[in-house]
């Protein structure tokens, strides 16, 4: 074959190969075919070695011609193919900013947060710090050491579970004040909330629920103490016009332990249902921490004295927001849930 023929051959392979050429990807392989260093005209470059040189100029210029032939054919060729390619990529990728967005409904507080965070923070401002217990105890800081021992009757105030031998889940946040104690010398003003569990199950109990319990201790605190701040709490949560009382009650760790009520804010204390007639709604136990108490944990009841109070969250949330069974707390419905904003 002489270099002409050659040429057109080439020529003609590259006509057919670009024919059926679909992507830019296959169109590269026929440049690396024909145009890279060992391609087909590259190899006829070299061959002019071989040519008597009085032939070379003229076939240098004829391969030449053929490179920049084959180079501008692939060129426009690329450039179509990605341009086909990136209008498919653009089909593909469109988006369609018409769509309406999805709806993503409104989250809410549980009622049960909503009152303790206004719990806490109504006592973060007056200075209490937060101290949260294990849900599993023992016997000894449930009971035992708040002044409960094995056979005493106020073990039956409240059916314990049991998880083993001395392991059970506290009844009470109360078992918080001893881990305070024994840790920390007065003066001690915590405030500590969390889960406690009974087995006891109707429309204003159940086996799981949450209480926010109150500690302080140091010199020279009194039952005044307990009244005036408990005035106040109940202000902030109940409104302006809400007075306490104090009824005389029992619990082993208090002496002398009491039981507040306030003032009914729905009817102002002349009596309605929410009430039961009475003008007055329980709300929370408290007392004077007994000093058998302070003394198991170490600190002397003849320099330190202290009051402490507990209070269910989900009754205060159930008074607050007139809802009559504890169960809608615990049932997730979202239809219920979704009313609490804040
Ligand atoms: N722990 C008591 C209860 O669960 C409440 C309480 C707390 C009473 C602190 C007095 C002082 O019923």
């Amino acid at each position: 074959m002489d270099v002409n023929e050659k040429i057109k051959h080439i020529e003609q392979q590259i006509e057919s190969a670009v024919a059926d050429v679909k992507s830019s990807k296959s169109l590269q392989e026929i440049k690396m075919r024909f145009l890279g260093k060992t391609g087909e005209i590259s190899s006829l470059m070299k061959n002019m070695r071989d040519v008597p040189p009085e032939q070379r100029p003229s076939l240098g210029k004829l391969l030449n011609a053929l490179r920049q032939w084959t180079e501008e054919k692939l060129d426009n060729l690329e450039s179509g193919l990605k341009e086909i390619e990136l209008k498919r990529k653009y089909a593909e990728e469109k988006i369609d900013v018409t769509v309406p967005a999805r709806d993503f409904p409104d989250g809410a507080y549980h009622p049960n947060t909503l009152i303790r965070n206004e719990l806490v923070s109504i006592f973060a401002g007056m200075g209490f710090e937060i101290f949260e217990g294990p849900e599993i105890e023992n016997d000894y800081y449930n009971f035992t050491a708040l002044n409960t021992p094995k056979d005493h009757p106020a073990r039956d105030m409240q059916d314990t579970f049991y998880l083993a031998e001395d392991l059970l889940l506290r009844t009470q946040t109360s078992a918080g004040q001893i881990r305070v104690m024994e840790n920390k010398k007065p003066p001690i003003k915590i405030l500590s909330p969390g889960k406690v569990y009974r087995s006891d199950d109707d429309a204003t109990h159940s086996p799981m629920f949450s209480q926010m319990e109150g500690l302080v201790v140091d010199r020279g605190i009194t039952l005044c103490d307990l009244k005036g701040m408990l005035d106040e709490f109940a202000k902030k949560i109940f409104g302006e016009n809400v007075k306490t009382r104090l009824r005389p009650s029992y619990f082993p760790f208090t002496e002398p332990s009491v039981e507040v009520d306030v003032s009914c804010f729905e009817c102002g204390g002349k009596g309605c249902r929410l009430c039961k007639g009475t003008g007055w709604i329980e709300v929370l136990g408290a007392g004077m921490v007994n000093r058998r108490v302070l003394e198991g944990c170490g600190i002397n009841p003849d320099e330190y004295t202290g009051f402490a109070f507990g209070m269910g969250i989900e009754r205060i949330a159930m008074l607050k927001y007139g809802i009559n069974n504890m169960k809608l707390l615990f049932e997730g419905d979202t239809r219920f849930l979704k009313q609490f904003k804040d």
